[in-house]
């Protein structure tokens, strides 16, 4: 006999809603595409990373306010109860959670850092070389406080003396954008290998659990909890 689409509504319950969904998707995207497309479209890579700041920044009030599961407290677990989970899941016969898993949701957190960390120092590294974006201000060279210069007063000594300065300044701006570079790339790196093992962990729960995990980031609905299903 088959079964309608309410039939099968009946037997799942609502988990995820569909800010959580809507922003999942959008920054798995979002975070491709800026990997993918870097200097040779840097306005496209420039507004992806807007994009992800943006929707890391409402996740984070949504963790605060948010439905039931999307809440931190709904998947704030401690060490212990972390590597509980990983013995249950090497044993085979890990408890099933109706939200996050234990490891899932410090995979989550992690990722969550890492997001951060990306955005936040691809702000500092368009600023310090473009010269562009909302920190622009603080890699003005001059800082925020335009002094007067020696064009000001007319000595030409001094304006000498500028030009030196100025060329100092300019040589440790660009170390200092290098390094901020540097950065950019290892938190854009290191989140990308988190998202690898993100997924294998989706895929293995998926697989032991014998439910498809993807598939309730996209509906929201998961089968509910049974007493059989914990360790
Ligand atoms: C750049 C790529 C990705 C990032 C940054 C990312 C990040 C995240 C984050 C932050 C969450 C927590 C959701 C929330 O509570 O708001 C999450 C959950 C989830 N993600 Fe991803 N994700 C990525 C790619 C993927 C892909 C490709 C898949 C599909 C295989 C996937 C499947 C899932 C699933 C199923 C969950 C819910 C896990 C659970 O049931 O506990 N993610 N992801």
């Amino acid at each position: 006999m088959t079964q309608t689409a309410t039939q099968t509504q009946q037997r799942t319950v609502r988990v995820w809603d569909p800010w959580v969904r809507i922003s999942h998707w959008l920054t798995a995207g979002a975070f491709f595409g800026a990997y993918f497309i870097t200097e040779d479209n840097l306005p496209v890579h420039v507004w992806l990373g807007y994009l992800i700041g943006a929707l890391l920044l409402v996740r984070i009030v949504w963790g605060f306010v948010g439905t039931e599961h999307a809440r931190f407290r709904d998947f704030l677990f401690g060490p212990r109860r972390i590597f509980a989970y990983l013995g249950e899941l090497l044993g085979g016969h890990p408890r099933r959670y109706l939200g996050h898993n234990p490891a899932g949701a410090a995979m989550i957190y992690l990722l969550l850092i890492g997001l951060a960390g990306t955005t936040v120092t691809g702000l500092q590294v368009y600023a310090a070389e473009e010269k562009a974006g909302p920190l622009a201000g603080w890699y003005a060279g001059a800082g925020l406080i335009q002094w007067p210069t020696a064009h000001a007063n007319g000595y030409e000594e001094e304006e000498e003396e500028e030009d030196g300065h100025e060329a100092a300044e300019e040589h440790e701006e660009s170390e200092e954008a290098e390094a901020l570079e540097e950065w950019h790339e290892f938190f854009a790196n290191a989140t990308l290998a988190l998202v690898g093992l993100h997924v294998l962990g989706v895929i293995v729960s998926s697989r032991l659990h014998r439910e498809n995990l993807p598939r309730a980031m996209i509906t929201g609905r998961k089968a509910p909890v049974k007493e059989d299903d914990k360790a």
